[in-house]
């Protein structure tokens, strides 16, 4: 009897929730809270800024080359339909619950403590690894920038231990990934409004160069190399061409994707939440699904799929541009540079996001008082801003990028996936509750998300599937070791 009573009282603390009321009043200020800045056009723009990045510039020809050809378009949409059924779901938990953390907050209010533990734990995977693995692309292209104009920094200094070259030298430490780290922090901590700025005019280059290489290039499209559209699965693999290869190479693109759920992180600093957050998601998701689609249909009509296996496998976007439209071969310098821009927000955003998750998650005391301490003049978490400078910095400087960009995506879709699962949950348990944007058409909505999320993370492959359950065993014992005695609405 005294056993049951006790396994039960377990039970009810593991999935103790946090009231929907309290969470509002918290929001609503005791003094230490976030300046709310941020209007519907910095949201899009900070969204904009988290999305199209290494996934786009990167991962679209590998994607092509390995998995698609120039199906590679539809494997955007494949992975575009998996993020704006989730993207849905985020919206209405955005709306409802405007303050800071994300997928973390909304998971605490609906399935209760252990699992908002889950969630924010592996939201460090897509924020944190993010960076890093945005970072290591940005020092490959700082590379390229500088191969350019005749300079180089050595081999062993830019890539990590577990890389080598062609020629056998071993890589020591990432410099140029560790650099724009420290450069990006240290803006984070200067303040959120000068964050969005520096971001919006970088956004605006961004898109500008993705538009450009679309309408120069569109007049350069080979037919040939778009014929077969889908070329034929010869070796009967899964994700070896094909359909099959699409979803594979979903999979592989939809890190390309990965941010725009970063916009509802900063929901504490919206100026109304409410009716900006689900634009912020919604319109920058919408307006990247377009670019993509465009931007890989003419990138794999200009070249050939099979040379983004070869001869165009790094920096292919250059390559294709040098090689096929050579009277347009500035453009590459200047794609180049758009480029390390556009990584350059991406990282920004990512490490806005992590330490927003930690600065809500160290509120309700699941991590240390040390990561909601605020600056006495800027009023942002610093000491927190430079833990994780120290962390992504670890992994940026020792760890392959494809390991930590594999880590990123399938992080992210685990959280997609409860995220899904979450609103179902809400729309039981809380059914009353003001919801300023409602997921259409529930449960198809969510469970639909949650099953294509499900399929990627499929696609995937086991390796990931380890990786991820090891992060997770850590967390666990994190949580039963630390945050559950120190968890405030326990003990309250
Ligand atoms: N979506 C981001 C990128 O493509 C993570 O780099």
């Amino acid at each position: 009897m005294e056993s049951t009573k006790s396994s039960t009282s377990v039970r009810a603390s593991l999935w103790i929730k946090k009231p929907l009321a309290l969470l509002m009043r918290e929001s609503s200020g005791d003094g230490n809270e976030l300046k709310r800045t941020l209007k519907a056009g910095n949201l899009v723009a900070l969204g904009i800024g988290a999305i199209i990045g290494a996934g786009l510039f990167v991962r679209t020809a590998a994607a092509a080359a390995d998995h698609a050809g120039p199906s590679v378009t539809i494997s955007f949409i494949v992975a575009a339909l998996g993020c704006a059924l989730a993207g849905l779901c985020y919206a209405e938990f955005a709306s409802m619950i405007p303050i800071a953390g994300s997928a973390y907050t909304y998971s605490y209010a609906t399935m209760g403590e252990f699992m908002a533990w889950i969630i924010g734990w592996d939201l460090v995977l897509e924020y944190a690894l993010g960076a890093a693995t945005v970072s290591i692309a940005w020092s490959e292209y700082l590379n390229k920038l500088l191969e350019k104009f005749g300079l180089d920094i050595p081999y062993q200094f830019c890539h990590s231990p577990f890389q080598t070259s062609l020629d056998g030298v071993t890589g020591i430490i990432n410099l140029p990934a560790l650099f724009i780290l420290l450069a990006l922090s240290l803006l984070l901590i200067k303040g959120i409004q000068e964050s969005a700025s520096v971001n919006s005019i970088i956004v605006v280059v961004k898109v500008a160069i993705v538009l450009l290489f679309i309408a120069l290039g569109w007049s350069y499209i080979n037919p040939i190399n778009h014929t077969p559209y889908i070329p034929e699965n010869i070796t009967g693999k899964f994700g070896d061409f094909g359909w099959s290869g699409i979803i594979s190479g979903a999979g592989v693109v939809f890190f390309a994707f990965i941010g725009f759920d970063a916009v509802s992180t900063a929901a504490q600093e919206s100026v109304n939440p409410k009716r900006d957050m689900p634009i912020g998601i919604l319109v920058s998701l919408a307006i990247c699904t377009v670019l993509y689609i465009l931007f890989s249909h003419v990138l794999t009509g200009v070249a050939n799929y099979k040379e983004f296996g070869t001869v165009g496998k790094e920096a292919s976007v250059a390559y294709a541009i040098e090689t096929y439209m050579s009277s347009y071969s500035w453009l590459s310098v200047l794609i180049t540079v758009a480029i390390l821009a556009g990584f350059s927000s991406v990282i920004l955003v990512m490490l806005l996001g992590q330490s927003r998750v930690f600065f809500t998650m160290s509120k309700d005391g699941l991590v240390p008082k040390v990561f909601s301490e605020l600056h006495p003049k800027f009023r942002t978490p610093y000491k927190s801003n430079l833990l994780f400078f120290v962390f992504v910095g670890a992994f940026a400087a020792f760890v392959p990028g494809d390991v930590v960009g594999d880590m990123t995506s399938i992080g992210t879709l685990f959280a997609f996936v409860l995220v899904c699962i979450g609103i179902l949950i809400l729309r039981r348990t809380n059914p009353e509750a003001v919801r300023p944007f409602r997921t259409p058409l529930v449960p198809v909505v969510p469970i639909l998300g949650a099953l294509i999320c499900l399929a990627m993370i499929y696609g995937l492959g086991a390796e990931n599937w380890i990786r991820l359950l090891v992060w997770m065993i850590i967390g666990l014992v994190i949580y039963f070791a630390y945050s559950r005695k120190h968890s405030k609405l326990r003990n309250s």
